[in-house]
């Protein structure tokens, strides 16, 4: 019963991303509520949020997003559409990506390689982590990353979810110098994207 529902849930959101609509997928889980969507996205953003991450690229004059540990996309490709930005989306486990057993996928994805440990860490992209759960990983990707926008979304303070950065907590390493440029809360989710630029 729990996986039918899961899975017609999942119909509707592949049904409105096929037809373009990523407002209609946005609002299908207004109040971030379903636990179907759970499945897809750790954090189903508003409409407002989605204004929030446009406004915030347009003002840093980057091009785009890299999301880091995207999961099936779905998130980036509503950025990517909403916005008019590009966004790309990198993982691990390509095996499982392409396996019957994995979620459907919304954007492609790039997969580090021995040869290629991060590929296109433009510098004209934004790094995003939402959800991220290694903060060894994060701080390797942060090395390597010569822009000037990061974008963390996860828990706040009362959340009861964990992830390794934590949105006002991040451990950029002891190298790095970033302040935390601005913030808006996932709704009243008590997650909470927060946005740091490097210091000049
Ligand atoms: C908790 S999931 C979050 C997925 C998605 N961002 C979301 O919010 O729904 C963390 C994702 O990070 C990916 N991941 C873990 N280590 C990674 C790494 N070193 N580089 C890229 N992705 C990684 C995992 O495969 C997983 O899909």
């Amino acid at each position: 019963m729990v996986m039918e529902a899961e899975n017609s849930f999942i119909d509707a959101v592949v049904d409105l991303y096929r037809a373009k609509d990523w407002r209609s997928i946005v609002l299908l889980n207004e109040h971030s509520n379903n636990e179907a969507a759970l499945r897809l996205l750790w954090v189903w953003p508003s409409l407002e949020n989605v204004e929030f991450i446009r406004r915030t690229l347009c003002e840093s004059n980057l091009s785009g997003m890299i999301s880091i540990g995207c999961g099936c996309g779905l998130l980036e490709w509503i950025l990517q559409e909403a916005t008019g930005f590009k966004v790309f989306g990198i993982e691990v486990n390509e095996e499982w990506w392409i396996s019957k057993y994995s979620n459907p996928k919304f954007i492609p994805h790039l997969y580090p390689t021995a040869e290629e440990p991060n590929p296109v860490l433009n510098p004209n992209f934004a790094l995003l982590f939402c959800y991220f759960n290694d903060g060894q990983a994060f701080k390797e990707y942060v090395d390597r990353y010569e822009g000037c926008l990061i974008v963390i979304i996860g828990p706040g303070e009362g959340r009861g979810t964990h992830t390794d950065p934590e949105p006002f907590k991040p451990d950029f390493g002891i190298y790095s110098r970033w302040n935390l440029l601005s913030f808006q809360e996932v709704k009243t989710t008590k997650d909470f994207i927060a946005v740091y630029q490097r210091q000049q």
